[in-house]
């Protein structure tokens, strides 16, 4: 028996996204940082769903809502479909959410149709994609694959809250992380739809494409610690400005990036501090993500950066500490599971293009644990990170079909 899709399946996914973002710290816009009380709220909703799907629900130590749809024999491998519900400020509806719900309709296509695999299926909701709450980021993908650290938990949001102390607050056990991962050997594979976040899809007529490799990242925390002073009386020679040479080191960021053809810099948060109209800037915090395909481009980009800054720093006179607040090498994606992908997008009569990933994603984190894949869904205007973030229904319905057809075409067993 197959199971396929029937007319509504794509207006139900289409609104389920609708109504996940209503699950927001920000009226008006959609603010849902990890661990937070509209976090809570969502994943929630995501059990709801999961379970009328016909799964079995649990939330894991550190808040990955994981719904299990028993395959056709106990003791099977497990094909984990998911991807996260944490949310950057003010973002698009899409980017993660797609993943996670798109999962669940999925397992809710099968289950109508009474189909099961000669695999479980695990749809994951995870928490903490952005990073943009704490240092680090991937903490529920990480947990999973059985890579996250106990010194990942140990940090402090600006408002001084600690990871755990939230994981607690939300109903979980942090001290029971270890428990989450699964072994290498009970999962056939994790896939993950997301939308593209870039132009290409759209530029080719393509629905959907698939993902070859995700960029190598790193992330830092900057500060920069100069001397705060009256605005009115100090002259300008005497200053040392913490904002003015941290201008110099953001400066230095796009020139360094820009001339390398692969490889991008962001400096996206920055504070200066006391923060006054009238009070030369003593100290200033400031973030860097930094991109590129291969981590040793990357890593080459970051020498220039440092030696930049830190002459910035010694010509200024202020003092410069730089703490590395993430790093992935970046990664392939599984070409055993890309092929089979292939044929699938083949099937649903659309033309097979592959395309590498500049975003992190949560199928980094099961590198070298179990192979990854994802189908890229075109986005208007290659927006994302942005309210503007928009897909058709009909690109959903297409992603929604391929990933049917491919669940349904997997062997249980990843091939030797
Ligand atoms: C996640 O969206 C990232 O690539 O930073
Ligand atoms: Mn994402
Ligand atoms: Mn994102």
């Amino acid at each position: 028996m197959t199971a396929r899709l029937q007319p509504g399946d794509a207006a139900r996914l289409m609104g389920r996204l609708e109504e996940l973002a209503e699950f927001t710290a920000v009226p008006g816009q959609l603010t849902r940082l990890y661990l937070s009380p509209e976090h809570r709220r969502a994943a929630d909703r995501v059990a709801e769903w999961m379970r009328e799907a016909g799964m079995a629900v649990r939330l894991d130590p550190v808040a990955t809502v994981v719904g299990r749809y028993e395959g056709a024999q106990p003791g099977a491998r497990t094909l984990l479909i998911g991807s996260h519900i944490d949310t950057v400020r003010n973002a698009g509806k899409y980017d993660g959410n797609l993943g996670v719900l798109l999962g669940i309709s999925l397992v809710e296509v099968l289950n109508r149709a009474g189909v099961r695999l000669p695999f479980a299926i695990e749809v994951v909701a995870f928490g903490d994609e952005e990073g943009v709450r704490w240092p680090g980021t991937l903490r529920g993908s990480a947990a999973i694959a059985g890579t996250l650290t106990a010194n990942q938990l140990d940090v402090r949001d600006a408002d001084g809250i600690g990871v755990r102390e939230a994981l607690h607050a939300f109903g979980c056990d942090p001290d029971d992380f270890p428990s989450a991962a699964m072994l290498p050997e009970a999962l056939l594979g994790f896939l993950e739809v997301h939308i593209e976040q870039g132009p290409v899809l759209e530029a080719r007529g393509l629905p959907v494409g698939i993902v070859t490799a995700i960029a190598a990242a790193n992330r830092y925390a900057a500060t920069i610690t100069g001397m705060a002073g009256h605005a009115g009386t100090v002259p300008m020679g005497l200053r040392q400005d913490a904002l003015a040479a941290a201008a110099e080191c953001v400066l230095a960021v796009e020139r360094i990036c820009a001339a390398g053809s692969d490889m991008v810099g962001t400096v996206g948060r920055i504070e200066a501090l006391p923060g006054a109209v009238n009070v030369i800037p003593g100290e200033v915090r400031f973030s860097l993500d930094l991109r590129a395909p291969a981590p040793e481009t990357r890593d080459a980009a970051w020498a220039e950066i440092e030696a930049a800054w830190t002459a910035t720093a010694g010509r200024r006179g202020v003092r410069l500490a730089v703490e590395r607040t993430h790093s992935h090498p970046g990664c392939a994606c599984s070409p055993w599971l890309m092929q089979a992908m292939e044929g699938a997008v083949r099937r649903a009569g659309i033309q097979p293009f592959r395309l590498p990933s500049g975003a992190g994603h949560d199928a980094m984190s099961f590198a070298g644990v179990t192979g990854a894949a994802m189908l890229f869904v075109r986005c208007k205007g290659g927006i994302s990170h942005n309210p503007a973030e928009s897909i058709t229904m009909e690109d959903a319905e297409a992603a929604l079909r391929v990933m049917l057809d491919l669940v349904q075409s997997l062997p249980p067993v990843p091939p030797a």
